[in-house]
């Protein structure tokens, strides 16, 4: 379990060295997500169309390890943006990754950037 998550690290806008190109904005469904590979990683996005907003995860959910993320449900908790896993709707922000309604491990967050038509997520590495 350990090694699994030692692969997600968070990365903040200034950590920011590779721009990957995920895909094109019209690959992501309106206020949903969907799932991206970057080297081993697989990384959810998000598409917050009613704010004009995208965000970035890992797609593992630390609660039981499933990759699940990119199905779950979007929304807002006090003006944070969030993800709710569609297993057993545990939340986590969008922007530092915090679980919001309990105790367990946060998830890894990435900037996203848009450029024309394409989806881009910030990685340190
Ligand atoms: S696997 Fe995500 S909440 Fe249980």
């Amino acid at each position: 379990m350990e090694a699994i998550l030692d692969r997600y690290n968070s990365t903040s806008i200034e950590e920011v060295k590779v721009w990957f190109k995920a895909a094109s904005i019209n690959d992501f469904p309106a206020d949903g997500g969907a799932c991206v590979k970057y080297k081993n990683k697989q990384i959810a996005v998000f598409n917050f169309a009613r704010t004009g907003k995208w965000y970035a995860c890992q797609n593992v959910c630390p609660h039981k390890m499933e990759m699940v993320l990119s199905r779950g449900m979007i929304g807002d908790d006090k003006g944070t943006p969030k993800v709710a896993c569609p297993l057993h709707k545990k939340t986590f922000s969008l922007e530092n990754g915090e679980n919001l309604n309990g105790d367990i491990d946060p998830i890894a967050t990435y900037p996203v950037k848009i450029e024309g038509d394409n989806v881009f997520i910030g990685f340190a590495e």
